[in-house]
């Protein structure tokens, strides 16, 4: 198989291609990645090693680029990772998070249908729902549950999948679209809560806590998440979606506090700051329909996971200080001086 992994130089979509590299090694990858701030070749450099894989820059919106690509490449798959994926910066510019999430989507979905792609995959979100009061712990999302979104980036990962279910309705193209909760791991960027905690943590910085930290996420480690999506492109039903979580859910409070515990560090760090404007209280994904269709599980216990993602940023700290080094001062700047 021939499959575009578009986003692939980002967190899950680099993850996607080490998975897939490590257990198919008779298909063929190729990454169309912008390299916007979120995306890093730095991550890629080991898959670069591989004759089955092959790095191409380009924007997911550019149609010249993306047909030019189908046509050399004649995928069989593609899975779409490709997105603007900050919620905060979503409030910041909406604009940016519609032309990649939205229309980017479009130009995959016309290019898919124009060179007859076996699959397309739409990677979404949990956040398409919206979000659960805190104290109806007995409800989640399931498939049915009704599109209601909350921030410009939810509004445009709905659109983006509405789209996609269009694309399968009107003009029979085959997809399938998968929902996932929030994922940690190796590379995730450290603007996002987990590897934001772990590096401020290690400098002994202040951890900025949105509100009161009583937010609550359903965490899944990022594997997992990329076992799903195989699972998924293989053996999926075309036309269906498929919500991804693993019944892990913490308030914002609880992570940071375990990330404190595991770097021996003291709880005086945590700093409460001004909320997120929208702020989704809680997250749960039913997971029912992937476990009951496709016999997916996840495999890695939270405790586990946190474990193994701390001692990743502990050994590859030059991967995520190159980061805190550049641009991204004056993006913590912007972010958090209004907040304290
Ligand atoms: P990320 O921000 O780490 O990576 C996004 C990647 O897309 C980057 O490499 C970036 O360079 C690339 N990109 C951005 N705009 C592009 C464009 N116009 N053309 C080509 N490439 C472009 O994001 P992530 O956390 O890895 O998320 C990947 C996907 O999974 C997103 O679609 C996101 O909505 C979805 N998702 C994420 C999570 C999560 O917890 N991180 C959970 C569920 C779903
Ligand atoms: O649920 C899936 C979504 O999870 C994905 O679709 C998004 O791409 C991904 O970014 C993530 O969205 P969240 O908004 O849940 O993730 P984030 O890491 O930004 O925040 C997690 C929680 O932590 C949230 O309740 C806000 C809070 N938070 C976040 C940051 C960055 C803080 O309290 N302080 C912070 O500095």
């Amino acid at each position: 198989m021939k499959i575009l992994i578009t986003g692939g130089a980002g967190f899950i979509g680099s993850n996607f291609i080490y998975y897939l590299l490590g257990r198919y090694p008779e298909d063929e990858l190729v990454c169309l990645d912008a390299l916007t701030y979120a995306g890093n070749l730095e991550t890629l450099e080991e898959a670069l090693q591989s004759p089955k894989f092959r790095f191409v820059k380009g924007d997911i919106a550019d149609r010249t680029l993306v047909y030019d690509l189908f046509e050399t490449e004649r995928f069989d798959v593609v899975v779409n990772f490709a997105a603007e994926s900050h919620v905060d910066r979503s409030i910041e510019t909406p604009e940016l998070f519609l032309r990649t999430n939205v229309m980017g989507t479009q130009v995959l979905l016309d290019a898919s249908r124009k060179y007859g792609v076996k699959r397309y995959h739409q990677v979404s979100t949990d956040e398409v729902y919206g979000d659960l009061p805190l104290d109806r712990p007995d409800l989640f999302f399931t498939e049915e549950t009704p599109i209601h979104t909350s921030s410009p980036y939810s509004a445009s990962k709905a659109a983006a999948d509405l789209l996609v279910l269009a694309y399968y309705r009107t003009f029979s193209l085959p997809v399938t679209v998968s929902r996932c909760s929030n994922n940690y791991g190796p590379y995730h960027f450290p603007e996002k809560l987990i590897p934001l905690m772990i590096s401020r943590a290690l400098k002994d910085q202040n951890l900025p806590v949105y509100g009161t930290g009583e937010n609550v996420r359903d965490w899944l480690y990022v594997e997992d998440h990329c076992a799903a999506i195989d699972l998924i492109i293989r053996k999926g039903t075309i036309g269906e979606v498929y919500n991804i979580g693993g019944h892990n859910e913490r308030t914002n409070l609880e992570v940071v506090k375990t990330i404190l515990r595991e770097l021996d560090k003291p709880e005086s760090l945590i700093t409460y700051v001004t909320d997120r404007p929208g702020h989704d209280r809680r997250y749960a994904i039913d997971p029912t329909k992937i476990h009951r269709e496709l016999g997916w599980l996840p495999a890695t216990k939270f405790d586990e996971g946190m474990k193994r993602t701390i001692l990743w940023y502990l050994n590859h700290r030059n991967w995520w200080e190159r980061i805190l080094a550049g641009e991204y001062q004056d993006y913590y700047e912007r972010m958090y001086s209004h907040r304290s």
